[in-house]
């Protein structure tokens, strides 16, 4: 899986999104050390404040599916002309899953012409995590 089929994993992704009231549909794609990847899109509500975000839906798939860990990289694609960043809550809900097995993974912004590729320890620097427990 290489990062141009992450990338397309990710728009492909954005094709399930449930986003009738933002009309802004995102997708997200994780890779593993193992070569998997799980995807994940937003997922809205008509009591608004429940939306989840795409980031935040793979995190939790890949994690119900038994993932702790071996998180390498991953790859957001939203509707807009520029790319986007992953809100604070996808950042710390990434982070979990990448502390779990001590990794920090490339973020990949994906943009309909550029792609902007950030580590999530700059998304999120001093992040509080499992560690911070102990
Ligand atoms: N959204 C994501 O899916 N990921 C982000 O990182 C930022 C925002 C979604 C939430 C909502 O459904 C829509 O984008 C507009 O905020």
């Amino acid at each position: 899986m290489t990062d141009e089929d992450l990338i397309a994993a990710a728009r492909a992704a954005a094709g399930h999104s449930w986003s009738p009231y933002s009309n802004f549909a995102v997708g997200a794609a994780l890779r593993f050390a193992d070569g998997a990847v799980v995807t994940g899109t937003n997922i809205e509500n008509a009591s608004f404040g429940m939306a989840l975000c795409a980031e935040t839906v793979a995190v939790a798939k890949a994690m119900a599916d038994g993932r702790r860990g071996g998180l390498e990289a991953i790859a957001v694609s939203g509707p807009g002309p520029d790319p986007i960043t992953p809100c604070g809550r996808c950042r710390q809900v990434l982070y979990e899953l990448a502390a779990l097995g001590g990794t920090d993974p490339e973020v990949l912004c994906v943009g309909p012409d550029a792609v902007h590729r950030i580590r999530l320890s700059v998304l999120l620097p001093a992040a509080f995590g499992p560690a911070s427990l102990t």
